[in-house]
């Protein structure tokens, strides 16, 4: 740790603080926006019609989102520890029912598990960059942009490589600590990232698809929407802003006790949904431009842009551009995803954080070449098969599944649930020193609409 002032004890880390309220800013809002922004976010919204589900999305964010966001953020402030032994803390504080721990333990478990997948999604992202700055796609059919994908996913050495390559970044900056680590690398990687989003939607509105774009995006068409879409929003909004997996306890254990928490959370909302929407509006006037379809799916940030910057003038610039940006964007994500576990290995075994960041990350790396096998050789082993939820899914795809549609939703739930019902609202309202109307309108959101519509969608979603 570069600051002398800090420690980190057993006693949990009194005194390690961001350095600003900037930096706090910086990080969560590194954490938020990943390749859940830019690969996940345009292909869901070309899959589900286009403006009638960003609406919906919006509409997630706002009332169950940064409710969820200010609730997970207070939680890890006042308990000052890792997210499970914050959970302890102020069940103790509160005395609370243990099983609330598990707001901590879920979480940690969920980062664990997505980053082990993340980072070999990741790991694709860098290997792209080489691909587009030695011009592969210049001139290439549909076809041959679909066989560089296709031979990539089948190739067990080549996505261990890249995962090991994409791990070994995120270990290098964990390491070095809070301070010296992940606020360094988000100070630089954050407004290099903003840059790049700039200059992808300028080049975007020389294209002849933005206007077809754009109003892709933002013309609702709710002819288009689907129950199924519904859920999906909901489902992304959790992972979006990183909420049920620790992350923003973690981040809010390291903020200062003179930081609004709501303004804050507020501003880092806005920037992960800006990021997302401007993603779009570089993404689908490129798709447009180049007669291709919004709803590729999957591979539409893998193979149909790489199509387009293939046959665009200056192409192999713009192309490289983007998955640096891809890639700054999911290394912002994946520090964060590594620091519950991190945080609560230093506090449980006594590690130091180089030994901490080892053998966590070391374990992340070892689940990932599950995720690794599933892309080929284990692509027809499905653990869970028998059951209908799960059938055909992979290891890779169980893990995305159960964490995505029932860990986050239901550890976010449980923190929704701690404050509003366990929490006394004068304990609540000290922490976050809002306005009095500011305060019954988040009291009421948190007790009752943000509970209710998890609760409607997680049951829609587990019963079919
Ligand atoms: N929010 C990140 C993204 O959009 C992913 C993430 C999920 C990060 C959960 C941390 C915790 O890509």
């Amino acid at each position: 740790m570069s600051n002398t002032t800090t420690t980190t004890t057993a006693a949990g880390h009194q005194g390690l603080h961001w350095s600003s309220r900037w930096a706090f800013i910086m990080a969560a809002t590194g954490s938020a926006v990943g390749l859940g922004n830019i690969w996940k976010f345009p292909y869901i919204t070309g899959e589900n019609g286009g403006g009638a589900f960003v609406l919906v999305y919006l509409a997630c964010i706002a009332v169950v989102g940064l409710p969820i966001l200010i609730a997970e953020v207070m939680l890890g402030r006042k308990g000052r520890k890792s997210p499970i032994a914050s959970m302890r803390e102020l069940i103790r504080e509160h005395n609370a029912n243990a099983g609330w721990v598990s707001i901590g333990t879920l979480g940690t478990i969920a980062a664990f598990l997505i980053l082990s997948f993340y980072s070999v999604i990741g790991g694709w992202a860098i290997n792209y960059v080489g691909y587009t700055i030695s011009g592969d796609f210049v001139g290439q059919t549909s076809d041959a942009v679909g066989g560089i994908f296709g031979a990539m996913l089948g190739d067990p050495s080549t996505l261990l490589f890249w995962h090991s390559v994409f791990m070994a970044c995120v270990l290098f900056i964990v390491a070095r600590g809070v301070k010296g680590g992940l606020e360094k690398a988000v100070t630089y990687l954050m407004p290099a990232l903003f840059v790049l989003m700039v200059v992808m939607v300028v080049y975007a509105m020389t294209t002849s698809g933005f206007a077809q774009g754009v109003n892709f995006l933002f013309n609702p068409d709710f002819s288009k929407l689907t129950g199924e879409g519904v859920l999906k929003a909901l489902g992304h909004a959790f992972f979006t802003l990183s909420l049920g997996t620790g992350v923003m306890m973690a981040y809010g254990s390291y903020l200062d006790q003179k930081t609004s928490i709501a303004k804050t959370s507020i501003t880092v909302g806005l920037m992960d949904t800006v990021v997302a929407l401007v993603a779009g509006m570089a993404i689908f006037p490129i798709v447009f431009a180049n007669g291709m379809e919004p709803s590729a799916g999957p591979g539409l940030i893998f193979v149909s842009l790489p199509m387009a910057f293939g046959s665009m003038s200056m192409g192999t610039l713009i192309g490289t551009l983007f998955f640096v940006l891809l890639v700054f964007a999911a290394l912002t994500s994946a520090i964060s995803l590594l620091e519950p576990s991190v945080e609560w290995l230093e506090e449980r075994s006594g590690f130091n954080r180089m030994t901490a960041t080892l053998v966590a990350g070391g374990a992340v790396w070892f689940l990932g070449i599950a995720t690794v096998l599933s892309l080929n050789v284990w692509s027809d082993v499905h653990p869970l098969g028998m059951f209908a939820a799960f059938e055909g899914k992979t290891i890779f795809d169980l893990l995305d599944y159960i964490t995505a549609n029932i860990m986050l939703p239901l550890a976010g739930l449980l923190a929704a649930l701690y404050v509003g019902w366990v929490m006394k609202k004068e304990d609540v309202a000290a922490e976050l020193n809002m306005s009095n109307g500011a305060m019954t309108l988040f009291w009421n959101i948190t007790r009752y609409v943000t509970p209710l519509a998890v609760i409607i969608v997680m049951y829609k979603s587990i019963m079919g």
